[in-house]
Protein backbone atom coordinates (compact mmCIF):
# COMPACT_ATOMS: atom_id res chain seq x y z
CA UNK A 1 0.00 0.00 0.00
CA UNK A 2 1.78 3.32 -1.03
CA UNK A 3 2.28 5.86 2.14
CA UNK A 4 1.68 8.63 -0.39
CA UNK A 5 -2.32 8.97 -0.14
CA UNK A 6 -3.49 10.61 2.64
CA UNK A 7 -5.09 8.58 5.42
CA UNK A 8 -8.64 9.98 5.01
CA UNK A 9 -10.27 6.41 4.49
CA UNK A 10 -11.07 3.43 6.08
CA UNK A 11 -10.79 1.27 3.29
CA UNK A 12 -11.37 -2.30 2.77
CA UNK A 13 -8.50 -4.21 1.87
CA UNK A 14 -9.78 -4.97 -1.28
CA UNK A 15 -9.01 -3.45 -5.01
CA UNK A 16 -11.44 -3.75 -7.73
CA UNK A 17 -9.89 -4.48 -11.51
CA UNK A 18 -13.05 -4.29 -13.78
CA UNK A 19 -16.43 -4.80 -13.03
CA UNK A 20 -19.86 -6.20 -15.23
CA UNK A 21 -23.61 -5.72 -14.34
CA UNK A 22 -24.34 -5.70 -10.74
CA UNK A 23 -20.51 -7.56 -10.09
CA UNK A 24 -16.77 -6.33 -9.34
CA UNK A 25 -13.56 -8.21 -9.90
CA UNK A 26 -10.50 -8.04 -7.91
CA UNK A 27 -7.05 -8.67 -9.20
CA UNK A 28 -7.42 -12.53 -7.94
CA UNK A 29 -10.31 -13.16 -10.47
CA UNK A 30 -12.28 -13.71 -7.27
CA UNK A 31 -16.13 -11.83 -8.01
CA UNK A 32 -18.09 -9.51 -5.39
CA UNK A 33 -21.98 -8.80 -5.81
CA UNK A 34 -21.79 -4.90 -5.68
CA UNK A 35 -24.78 -3.96 -3.26
CA UNK A 36 -23.79 -0.33 -2.62
CA UNK A 37 -22.69 0.75 -6.03
CA UNK A 38 -20.29 3.25 -5.31
CA UNK A 39 -22.78 4.72 -2.92
CA UNK A 40 -25.59 5.01 -4.80
CA UNK A 41 -23.49 5.87 -8.01
CA UNK A 42 -23.28 3.29 -10.11
CA UNK A 43 -27.09 2.78 -10.64
CA UNK A 44 -26.18 0.98 -14.19
CA UNK A 45 -23.95 -1.45 -12.50
CA UNK A 46 -20.39 -1.59 -14.17
CA UNK A 47 -19.14 -1.32 -17.70
CA UNK A 48 -23.04 -0.62 -18.78
CA UNK A 49 -22.63 -1.06 -22.91
CA UNK A 50 -24.45 2.14 -23.98
CA UNK A 51 -22.53 4.56 -20.84
CA UNK A 52 -19.19 3.42 -22.16
CA UNK A 53 -20.14 3.95 -25.85
CA UNK A 54 -21.48 7.63 -24.94
CA UNK A 55 -18.17 8.31 -22.91
CA UNK A 56 -16.08 7.26 -25.78
CA UNK A 57 -17.74 8.35 -28.66
CA UNK A 58 -17.69 12.01 -26.54
CA UNK A 59 -13.99 11.68 -25.52
CA UNK A 60 -12.90 11.07 -29.47
CA UNK A 61 -15.30 14.45 -30.42
CA UNK A 62 -14.31 16.90 -27.48
CA UNK A 63 -13.75 16.56 -24.02
CA UNK A 64 -13.48 20.21 -22.63
CA UNK A 65 -14.33 23.75 -23.33
CA UNK A 66 -14.97 25.47 -20.31
CA UNK A 67 -18.29 27.56 -19.50
CA UNK A 68 -16.85 30.37 -21.54
CA UNK A 69 -18.52 28.94 -24.52
CA UNK A 70 -21.77 27.33 -25.26
CA UNK A 71 -21.90 23.72 -24.35
CA UNK A 72 -25.34 21.84 -26.52
CA UNK A 73 -24.99 18.63 -24.42
CA UNK A 74 -24.90 20.41 -21.37
CA UNK A 75 -28.56 22.36 -22.60
CA UNK A 76 -29.99 19.05 -23.57
CA UNK A 77 -29.64 17.25 -20.14
CA UNK A 78 -30.77 20.53 -18.73
CA UNK A 79 -33.64 20.34 -20.97
CA UNK A 80 -33.92 16.85 -19.83
CA UNK A 81 -33.74 17.03 -16.32
CA UNK A 82 -35.43 19.88 -16.02
CA UNK A 83 -38.55 18.18 -18.36
CA UNK A 84 -38.42 14.99 -15.64
CA UNK A 85 -39.18 17.19 -12.42
CA UNK A 86 -40.40 20.25 -13.11
CA UNK A 87 -37.84 22.31 -12.09
CA UNK A 88 -36.75 25.76 -14.68
CA UNK A 89 -33.44 25.99 -14.92
CA UNK A 90 -30.05 23.94 -13.61
CA UNK A 91 -26.35 24.32 -12.98
CA UNK A 92 -23.78 21.96 -13.34
CA UNK A 93 -21.27 21.18 -10.92
CA UNK A 94 -19.16 17.67 -10.25
CA UNK A 95 -20.34 16.68 -6.83
CA UNK A 96 -22.74 16.43 -4.50
CA UNK A 97 -21.15 18.93 -1.86
CA UNK A 98 -21.07 21.28 -4.73
CA UNK A 99 -24.14 21.29 -5.58
CA UNK A 100 -25.51 21.79 -2.10
CA UNK A 101 -23.16 24.49 -1.89
CA UNK A 102 -24.80 26.37 -4.91
CA UNK A 103 -28.16 26.04 -3.01
CA UNK A 104 -27.03 27.44 0.08
CA UNK A 105 -25.73 30.42 -2.05
CA UNK A 106 -29.37 30.28 -4.00
CA UNK A 107 -30.55 31.20 -0.55
CA UNK A 108 -27.78 33.47 0.61
CA UNK A 109 -28.45 35.64 -2.50
CA UNK A 110 -32.24 35.02 -1.87
CA UNK A 111 -32.04 36.34 1.46
CA UNK A 112 -29.73 39.35 0.25
CA UNK A 113 -32.32 40.15 -1.97
CA UNK A 114 -34.65 40.59 0.97
CA UNK A 115 -32.50 42.64 2.73
CA UNK A 116 -31.69 39.76 5.52
CA UNK A 117 -28.44 40.47 6.70
CA UNK A 118 -28.32 37.04 9.04
CA UNK A 119 -30.35 34.85 7.24
CA UNK A 120 -30.50 31.25 8.88
CA UNK A 121 -31.23 27.61 6.97
CA UNK A 122 -33.27 24.97 8.72
CA UNK A 123 -31.50 21.84 8.44
CA UNK A 124 -32.23 18.24 10.14
CA UNK A 125 -30.88 16.53 12.68
CA UNK A 126 -29.17 13.00 11.49
CA UNK A 127 -28.63 14.89 7.93
CA UNK A 128 -25.45 14.43 5.47
CA UNK A 129 -24.68 16.81 2.79
CA UNK A 130 -21.30 16.85 2.13
CA UNK A 131 -17.60 17.75 3.28
CA UNK A 132 -16.73 20.98 2.54
CA UNK A 133 -17.09 23.53 5.26
CA UNK A 134 -20.76 24.82 4.26
CA UNK A 135 -22.16 21.45 2.97
CA UNK A 136 -20.34 19.88 6.89
CA UNK A 137 -21.71 22.70 8.72
CA UNK A 138 -25.14 22.30 7.44
CA UNK A 139 -24.73 18.00 8.01
CA UNK A 140 -26.26 17.08 11.38
CA UNK A 141 -23.60 14.76 12.66
CA UNK A 142 -20.61 16.18 15.27
CA UNK A 143 -17.96 13.65 13.82
CA UNK A 144 -18.38 15.26 10.47
CA UNK A 145 -17.81 18.85 12.71
CA UNK A 146 -14.92 17.38 14.93
CA UNK A 147 -11.59 19.58 14.00
CA UNK A 148 -13.35 21.88 11.74
CA UNK A 149 -14.40 24.89 13.89
CA UNK A 150 -15.54 27.72 13.60
CA UNK A 151 -18.29 26.10 11.54
CA UNK A 152 -19.83 28.31 8.26
CA UNK A 153 -22.91 30.11 10.67
CA UNK A 154 -26.66 30.57 9.43
CA UNK A 155 -28.18 27.06 10.19
CA UNK A 156 -30.43 26.20 12.47
CA UNK A 157 -31.20 22.39 13.27
CA UNK A 158 -34.23 20.56 14.21
CA UNK A 159 -35.02 16.63 14.55
CA UNK A 160 -35.84 15.28 11.09
CA UNK A 161 -39.34 14.10 9.88
CA UNK A 162 -41.03 16.42 12.53
CA UNK A 163 -42.84 19.51 11.48
CA UNK A 164 -43.96 20.92 14.49
CA UNK A 165 -40.35 21.56 15.40
CA UNK A 166 -40.43 23.68 12.36
CA UNK A 167 -44.00 25.23 13.01
CA UNK A 168 -42.05 26.69 16.30
CA UNK A 169 -39.53 28.67 13.84
CA UNK A 170 -42.28 30.26 11.96
CA UNK A 171 -42.08 34.00 13.62
CA UNK A 172 -37.99 33.66 13.08
CA UNK A 173 -37.71 36.58 10.52
CA UNK A 174 -34.16 35.43 9.29
CA UNK A 175 -35.19 32.27 7.82
CA UNK A 176 -35.07 31.84 4.44
CA UNK A 177 -34.85 28.16 3.55
CA UNK A 178 -35.30 24.23 4.69
CA UNK A 179 -32.68 21.87 3.19
CA UNK A 180 -33.83 18.03 3.63
CA UNK A 181 -32.72 14.91 2.34
CA UNK A 182 -36.58 13.79 0.66
CA UNK A 183 -34.97 10.17 2.46
CA UNK A 184 -31.62 10.45 4.87
CA UNK A 185 -29.21 8.48 3.48
CA UNK A 186 -25.58 8.26 5.75
CA UNK A 187 -28.09 9.10 8.42
CA UNK A 188 -29.35 5.41 8.43
CA UNK A 189 -31.87 4.98 5.52
CA UNK A 190 -35.01 7.02 7.29
CA UNK A 191 -37.88 7.73 5.02
CA UNK A 192 -40.06 10.36 6.90
CA UNK A 193 -43.79 9.39 7.07
CA UNK A 194 -46.25 10.37 3.97
CA UNK A 195 -46.98 14.09 3.68
CA UNK A 196 -43.89 15.03 5.42
CA UNK A 197 -42.57 17.23 2.08
CA UNK A 198 -45.84 18.15 1.68
CA UNK A 199 -46.07 19.95 5.19
CA UNK A 200 -42.76 21.52 4.57
CA UNK A 201 -43.70 23.00 0.90
CA UNK A 202 -46.78 24.57 2.81
CA UNK A 203 -44.68 25.97 5.37
CA UNK A 204 -42.40 27.66 2.95
CA UNK A 205 -45.00 28.60 1.13
CA UNK A 206 -46.40 30.51 3.87
CA UNK A 207 -43.04 32.49 5.05
CA UNK A 208 -41.66 32.41 1.12
CA UNK A 209 -38.82 30.52 2.44
CA UNK A 210 -37.07 28.18 -0.42
CA UNK A 211 -37.94 24.27 -0.38
CA UNK A 212 -34.22 23.35 -0.87
CA UNK A 213 -34.19 19.10 -1.15
CA UNK A 214 -30.77 17.12 -0.91
CA UNK A 215 -31.66 14.42 -3.57
CA UNK A 216 -28.21 13.63 -3.66
CA UNK A 217 -28.75 10.21 -3.02
CA UNK A 218 -32.32 9.38 -3.11
CA UNK A 219 -32.97 11.16 -6.51
CA UNK A 220 -32.28 9.75 -10.25
CA UNK A 221 -34.56 6.51 -9.99
CA UNK A 222 -32.97 5.36 -6.60
CA UNK A 223 -36.03 5.23 -4.59
CA UNK A 224 -38.42 4.31 -7.34
CA UNK A 225 -39.53 7.87 -8.56
CA UNK A 226 -37.01 9.61 -10.99
CA UNK A 227 -36.85 12.11 -8.08
CA UNK A 228 -38.04 11.00 -4.65
CA UNK A 229 -40.28 14.58 -3.90
CA UNK A 230 -42.32 12.87 -6.63
CA UNK A 231 -43.73 9.96 -4.08
CA UNK A 232 -45.62 13.35 -2.86
CA UNK A 233 -47.42 16.11 -5.13
CA UNK A 234 -45.57 19.01 -4.63
CA UNK A 235 -42.05 21.09 -6.00
CA UNK A 236 -39.35 22.27 -4.34
CA UNK A 237 -37.11 25.73 -5.15
CA UNK A 238 -34.10 23.91 -5.30
CA UNK A 239 -33.40 20.07 -5.81
CA UNK A 240 -29.37 18.86 -5.54
CA UNK A 241 -28.41 16.33 -7.44
CA UNK A 242 -25.42 13.91 -8.13
CA UNK A 243 -24.06 10.18 -7.27
CA UNK A 244 -25.88 8.41 -9.69
CA UNK A 245 -25.85 11.39 -12.65
CA UNK A 246 -23.03 10.19 -14.32
CA UNK A 247 -22.69 6.71 -13.30
CA UNK A 248 -19.64 7.16 -11.82
CA UNK A 249 -18.53 10.15 -14.31
CA UNK A 250 -18.34 13.04 -11.75
CA UNK A 251 -20.90 15.40 -12.40
CA UNK A 252 -23.82 17.30 -9.44
CA UNK A 253 -26.69 19.56 -10.33
CA UNK A 254 -28.64 22.72 -8.85
CA UNK A 255 -31.91 22.74 -10.34
CA UNK A 256 -33.99 25.66 -9.42
CA UNK A 257 -37.26 26.63 -9.92
CA UNK A 258 -40.31 29.34 -8.75
CA UNK A 259 -38.81 32.13 -6.71
CA UNK A 260 -35.17 30.63 -6.68
CA UNK A 261 -35.10 30.75 -10.43
CA UNK A 262 -33.04 33.56 -11.97
CA UNK A 263 -31.21 34.23 -8.48
CA UNK A 264 -27.60 33.35 -9.61
CA UNK A 265 -26.40 35.79 -12.20
CA UNK A 266 -23.09 36.16 -14.04
CA UNK A 267 -20.26 36.84 -11.82
CA UNK A 268 -22.38 34.93 -8.95
CA UNK A 269 -21.02 31.19 -9.24
CA UNK A 270 -19.11 29.26 -11.11
CA UNK A 271 -16.70 25.94 -11.80
CA UNK A 272 -14.13 25.11 -14.91
CA UNK A 273 -15.57 21.30 -15.46
CA UNK A 274 -18.71 21.67 -14.49
CA UNK A 275 -21.04 20.47 -16.76
CA UNK A 276 -18.52 19.23 -19.62
CA UNK A 277 -19.38 17.86 -22.68
CA UNK A 278 -18.08 14.56 -21.28
CA UNK A 279 -19.98 14.37 -18.01
CA UNK A 280 -23.20 15.78 -19.99
CA UNK A 281 -22.88 13.02 -22.87
CA UNK A 282 -22.67 10.38 -19.79
CA UNK A 283 -25.66 11.97 -18.03
CA UNK A 284 -27.97 12.01 -21.46
CA UNK A 285 -27.45 8.21 -21.94
CA UNK A 286 -27.45 7.26 -18.33
CA UNK A 287 -31.28 8.97 -18.42
CA UNK A 288 -31.97 7.61 -21.48
CA UNK A 289 -30.84 4.20 -20.66
CA UNK A 290 -33.09 4.43 -17.10
CA UNK A 291 -36.28 5.75 -19.34
CA UNK A 292 -35.43 2.39 -22.22
CA UNK A 293 -35.34 -0.19 -19.81
CA UNK A 294 -38.35 1.44 -17.40
CA UNK A 295 -36.02 0.92 -14.88
CA UNK A 296 -37.51 3.89 -12.10
CA UNK A 297 -40.94 1.61 -12.70
CA UNK A 298 -38.77 -1.73 -12.11
CA UNK A 299 -36.67 0.03 -8.79
CA UNK A 300 -40.36 0.96 -7.58
CA UNK A 301 -41.48 -2.40 -8.13
CA UNK A 302 -38.48 -5.39 -6.89
CA UNK A 303 -37.38 -2.41 -4.16
CA UNK A 304 -40.70 -3.66 -2.65
CA UNK A 305 -40.16 -6.82 -3.15
CA UNK A 306 -36.54 -6.74 -1.42
CA UNK A 307 -37.71 -5.06 1.19
CA UNK A 308 -40.55 -7.72 1.66
CA UNK A 309 -37.77 -10.36 1.49
CA UNK A 310 -35.68 -9.40 4.73
CA UNK A 311 -38.49 -9.04 6.61
CA UNK A 312 -39.51 -12.29 5.67
CA UNK A 313 -35.91 -13.30 6.18
CA UNK A 314 -35.07 -11.68 9.50
CA UNK A 315 -38.46 -11.95 10.71
CA UNK A 316 -38.04 -13.69 14.85
CA UNK A 317 -34.31 -12.33 14.70
CA UNK A 318 -34.32 -10.46 17.89
CA UNK A 319 -31.31 -8.01 17.43
CA UNK A 320 -33.03 -6.75 14.61
CA UNK A 321 -34.61 -3.32 15.04
CA UNK A 322 -36.23 -1.86 12.11
CA UNK A 323 -36.26 -3.13 7.92
CA UNK A 324 -36.81 0.16 5.88
CA UNK A 325 -36.39 1.84 2.66
CA UNK A 326 -37.78 3.10 -0.39
CA UNK A 327 -36.94 1.22 -3.66
CA UNK A 328 -33.30 0.14 -3.88
CA UNK A 329 -32.10 2.21 -0.72
CA UNK A 330 -32.99 -0.26 2.24
CA UNK A 331 -31.85 -0.15 5.65
CA UNK A 332 -31.54 -2.76 8.47
CA UNK A 333 -31.14 -1.36 11.83
CA UNK A 334 -29.37 -3.78 14.07
CA UNK A 335 -29.15 -3.39 18.30
CA UNK A 336 -25.50 -3.43 18.56
CA UNK A 337 -23.08 -1.52 16.27
CA UNK A 338 -22.64 -3.97 13.49
CA UNK A 339 -19.27 -2.07 11.51
CA UNK A 340 -17.67 -6.00 11.37
CA UNK A 341 -20.40 -7.39 9.25
CA UNK A 342 -19.11 -5.28 5.98
CA UNK A 343 -16.13 -7.59 5.93
CA UNK A 344 -17.21 -10.11 6.88
CA UNK A 345 -19.96 -9.81 3.94
CA UNK A 346 -16.88 -8.90 1.47
CA UNK A 347 -15.31 -12.10 2.36
CA UNK A 348 -18.85 -14.08 1.29
CA UNK A 349 -18.48 -11.83 -1.92
CA UNK A 350 -20.90 -9.47 -1.20
CA UNK A 351 -20.03 -5.57 -0.69
CA UNK A 352 -22.46 -3.84 1.63
CA UNK A 353 -22.60 -1.09 3.75
CA UNK A 354 -22.92 -0.30 7.67
CA UNK A 355 -23.86 3.61 8.53
CA UNK A 356 -24.53 5.17 11.69
CA UNK A 357 -22.54 2.42 13.19
CA UNK A 358 -25.65 0.18 13.63
CA UNK A 359 -27.62 -0.17 10.63
CA UNK A 360 -26.75 -1.89 7.59
CA UNK A 361 -27.08 0.04 4.01
CA UNK A 362 -27.83 -1.44 1.08
CA UNK A 363 -27.80 0.55 -2.52
CA UNK A 364 -27.51 -1.73 -5.19
CA UNK A 365 -27.79 -1.85 -9.01
CA UNK A 366 -30.60 -1.43 -10.59
CA UNK A 367 -29.51 -3.85 -13.10
CA UNK A 368 -28.66 -7.53 -10.08
CA UNK A 369 -30.67 -9.80 -11.83
CA UNK A 370 -33.26 -12.23 -9.66
CA UNK A 371 -30.72 -14.55 -8.35
CA UNK A 372 -28.21 -12.46 -7.67
CA UNK A 373 -31.10 -10.76 -5.56
CA UNK A 374 -31.59 -14.25 -3.96
CA UNK A 375 -27.63 -14.44 -3.03
CA UNK A 376 -27.81 -10.77 -1.21
CA UNK A 377 -30.91 -11.66 0.57
CA UNK A 378 -29.60 -15.04 1.74
CA UNK A 379 -25.84 -13.71 2.80
CA UNK A 380 -27.20 -10.90 4.17
CA UNK A 381 -29.95 -12.41 6.52
CA UNK A 382 -27.46 -15.07 7.84
CA UNK A 383 -24.53 -12.82 8.49
CA UNK A 384 -27.71 -10.74 10.78
CA UNK A 385 -28.12 -14.18 12.04
CA UNK A 386 -24.70 -15.32 13.16
CA UNK A 387 -24.43 -12.04 14.31
CA UNK A 388 -27.41 -12.17 16.28
CA UNK A 389 -26.21 -15.25 18.35
CA UNK A 390 -22.60 -14.17 19.12
CA UNK A 391 -23.98 -10.99 20.28
CA UNK A 392 -26.90 -13.07 22.18
C1 LIG B 1 -27.49 13.27 0.69
C2 LIG B 1 -26.08 13.60 0.31
N1 LIG B 1 -25.73 14.88 0.10
C3 LIG B 1 -24.48 15.21 -0.25
C4 LIG B 1 -23.50 14.27 -0.41
C5 LIG B 1 -22.11 14.69 -0.80
O1 LIG B 1 -21.86 14.32 -2.12
P1 LIG B 1 -20.34 14.25 -2.66
O2 LIG B 1 -19.65 13.18 -1.88
O3 LIG B 1 -20.48 13.93 -4.11
O4 LIG B 1 -19.75 15.60 -2.41
C6 LIG B 1 -23.81 12.92 -0.19
C7 LIG B 1 -22.76 11.89 -0.29
O5 LIG B 1 -22.85 10.82 0.28
C8 LIG B 1 -25.13 12.58 0.17
O6 LIG B 1 -25.48 11.30 0.39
Amino acid sequence: MSNHLMNTYARQPVSFVKGQGALLHDKDGKHYLDAISGIAVCSLGHAHPAISEAICEQSQTLIHTSNLYQIDKQQQLADKLCALSGMQQAFFCNSGAEANETAIKIARKYANQKGISNPKIIVMENSFHGRTLATLSATGNAKVHEGFFPLVQGFVRVPFDNVEAIKTLENDADIVAILVEPVQGEGGVHVPKAGYLTALREICDRNNWLLMLDEIQAGVGRTGKWFAFQHETIKPDVMSLAKALGNGVPIGASLVSGAAAGILVPGNHGTTFGGNPLACAAALAVINTLEVHNYVEHVAIKGQQLLNKFKDALAGTDNVVDIRGKGYMIGIQLKQPCGELVAKALARGVLINVTRGDTIRLLPTFVMTQEQTETLVTVVAELVKEFAQTNA
